[in-house]
């Protein structure tokens, strides 16, 4: 069988499920790691046993079939769009950039030079997830009247403080809802359907380091005429529960952290748990289908099939977050299609 080549530029945090999901793929060929810093990339070089670098441009002349993006916000749009322009086909780590320019510019680089970029949502392979949704499209919950979503999860200074990127508009792209919210918000649009228009509020409430959101709210109407209500912040005292619900006309259905309950009106209660055999690798709240999204990545290339989240759709919930930031900063409702003016940054939150 064809065998990927495979690399992996940025080997931080998340880089680990990357790393051990392509080792394990019999379809895959690790050829690289790359990090611009330097004991990072020999760490993961040599735990893999493969070559090394601190350039992606040097791992781009070496050919692989594929790159994953594991690097900071800031920079996926730089990055996939070089690959793209070489014919390397792209998987950015979400959200796959900061603002919706650069979201255009890869989606248009890769429709150009014919390679596919895909977006890693991984909560969407979540059983809970494809349960919820089906009730939702099968019609068992009825008409949908509304969406809630709650994430409360915590990140002390030092989150911020011993990163290099984090918690400021331009390294980040925001805070708590362009980084922790984003999943939980992607499962919101993705379940309940199109956005029709927003109206919402951010603060920083307690992370006095940073310059972005620890907070924010929003209400949402979709097209479908249900309403949805937002909260998030990351100054909870622990990583509680993320919780999504969609209320329809004959019951509810509810996604918390990984398992799903579904209720509806004349029907037993239905639960919808994980894989007993699951493996975390990483972190536990980081789900555990990072490894279903890359194995279908890369039958997507081999089989030159379509991509589920590719670059459009990946977008979708980078429009979610870009438009509460404006409607945030404007005070003003936000319409969908959201415009966004070009050069939009929210000013510092920084009291
Ligand atoms: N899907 C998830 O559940 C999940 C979980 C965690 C992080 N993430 C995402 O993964 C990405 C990385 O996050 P992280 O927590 O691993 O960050 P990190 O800071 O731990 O790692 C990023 C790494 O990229 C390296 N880097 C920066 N610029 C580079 C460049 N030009 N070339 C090569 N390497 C470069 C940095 O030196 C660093 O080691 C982000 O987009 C983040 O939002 C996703």
């Amino acid at each position: 069988m064809e065998r990927l080549k495979v690399a992996i530029i940025g080997c931080g945090n998340v880089s680990s499920v990357h790393f051990a999901a392509t080792a394990q793929n019999l379809a895959a060929e690790l050829i690289a790691a790359c990090d611009t810093k330097p004991e990072r990339a020999k760490a993961m070089g040599e735990k893999y046993g493969i070559p090394y670098f601190t350039d992606y441009n040097e791992v781009l002349e070496l050919g692989p079939d594929v790159i994953h993006i594991c690097t900071p916000h800031y920079n996926h749009s730089e990055i996939a769009i070089a690959a793209a322009q070489k014919g390397i086909h792209v998987l950015t780590e979400k959200p796959m950039s900061i603002t919706l320019y650069e979201a255009d510019n890869m989606i248009r680089a890769a429709r150009e030079n014919n390679v596919k970029l895909g977006v890693i949502f991984q909560n969407r392979y979540n059983r809970a997830s494809l349960a919820v949704k089906e009730a939702v499209e099968s019609g068992q919950l009825g008409r949908i009247k509304g969406a809630r979503m709650f994430v409360t999860w915590h990140r002390p200074d030092e989150y911020y403080s011993q990163s290099d990127w984090k918690g400021t508009w331009e390294g980040e792209g925001g805070g708590v809802l362009i980084d922790q919210a984003i999943h939980t918000m992607d499962l919101m649009q993705w379940i309940v359907g199109e956005i029709d228009s927003l109206e919402a509020s951010m603060a920083n409430r307690t992370h006095h380091i940073i310059d972005v959101e620890d907070v924010a709210e929003a209400v949402i109407r979709f097209k479908n005429g249900a309403i949805g209500s937002l909260y998030a912040c990351n100054y909870y005292t622990y990583d509680a529960d993320v919780l999504l619900e969609v209320h329809g006309e004959l019951g509810t259905a509810r996604i918390e952290k990984d398992h799903a309950v579904i209720r509806i009106a004349g029907q037993p209660e239905r639960k919808v748990f994980p894989e007993d055999d699951y493996e975390v690798i990483g972190k536990d709240y980081w789900g555990v289908s990072h490894k279903i999204q890359i194995d279908e990545f890369y039958r997507d290339v081999l089989e030159n099939r379509p991509v589920d989240i590719d670059g459009v759709e990946g977008r979708k919930a980078l429009e979610f977050v870009r438009a509460i930031y404006y409607s945030a900063t404007t005070g003003e409702p936000v319409q969908f299609p959201f415009q966004e003016p070009m050069g939009f940054t929210p000013p510092s939150l920084t009291r």
